[in-house]
């Protein structure tokens, strides 16, 4: 973990620029006869400040200054740019139908000269950091500071997609369908749970599974501000009241329990 000397940092009015920028680039994304193109629009739009603030109340649990705060406000906010394009040209959330939309982001940042103002030392952490965003761990081998800010990112990004998880029924789309009312854990599911380990994206079936595959994120948090949260949020609860009658959530529970146990003894 990085030495809060080590934090990078931008002028607020830089991150304040940007900010502006992102907002004019995703305002073009409306359709006026498309209401559900625009609901997916406003959904990432809405992600992407809820990231910010989460990742700046991260930042803030570390004692970032200002500038410190900036630098993760520009993070967060051009994390997921590749999502609008994505929707635009694909009609879904789902990387593996359409294009990796942190790749996306990358390259859309570049196009748009976003980070013009910031230096390439600065800019290169954030292009790797989107990017780790999107694997299903931080490589070992990046670099002290890549490897602290793609997990910063992480961290904030797994907090809103819970809101977000909580308050629509999403995954790759909005869903308007209706599910079924009972449900039965796949014991390959609670397995994963058993073992402290977060789903893979090509474990999950359902609608439903796809419900636990994002509670197992608890195994992916790295900060004692996120897991905090995630414990004061009940997570656990909230998310289980998005399933229906279900059969295996008992061995869930308790190896959630242990698991935050452990992390609590540890700190
Ligand atoms: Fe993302």
């Amino acid at each position: 973990m990085l030495d809060q000397r080590e934090y990078q940092g931008v002028p607020v009015r830089e991150s304040q620029q940007i900010r502006s920028a992102f907002d004019s680039y995703v305002n073009g994304f409306r359709k006026s006869d498309d209401l559900g193109y625009n609901r997916h629009m406003e959904l990432k739009q809405e992600h992407t400040y809820g990231v910010v603030r989460e990742a700046m109340a991260l930042g803030r649990s570390l004692g970032m200054s200002l500038e410190q705060l900036a630098f993760v406000e520009v993070l967060a906010l051009l994390h997921d740019l590749g999502r609008f394009e994505q929707f635009h040209t694909y009609g879904t959330f789902a990387d593996a139908e359409s294009e990796n939309h942190a790749q996306m982001a990358v390259r859309i940042s570049k196009e748009l000269e976003l980070l013009q103002g910031i230096s390439k030392a600065h800019s290169d952490i954030i292009y790797q950091s989107i990017l780790n965003h999107n694997l299903p761990k931080v490589p070992d081998e990046a670099p002290p500071d890549v490897a602290f800010y793609s997990r910063l990112l992480r961290d904030a990004d797994k907090l809103d997609i819970w809101r977000v998880t909580l308050e629509y029924n999403v995954f790759h789309t909005i869903k308007t369908e209706a599910f079924p009312d009972s449900y039965t854990v796949p014991s390959h599911l609670i397995a994963c749970f058993e073992a402290n380990q977060c789903i893979a994206l090509g474990q999950i079936d359902s609608y439903y599974d796809s419900i636990l595959y994002r509670l197992s994120w608890l195994f992916d948090l790295n900060f004692r501000h996120t897991i905090d949260q995630f414990v004061q949020r009940n997570i656990t609860g909230e998310l289980f009241k998005k399933l229906p009658v279900t059969t295996g959530l008992n061995p869930i529970v308790a190896a959630i329990n242990q698991y935050v146990q452990q992390v609590n003894e540890w700190a």
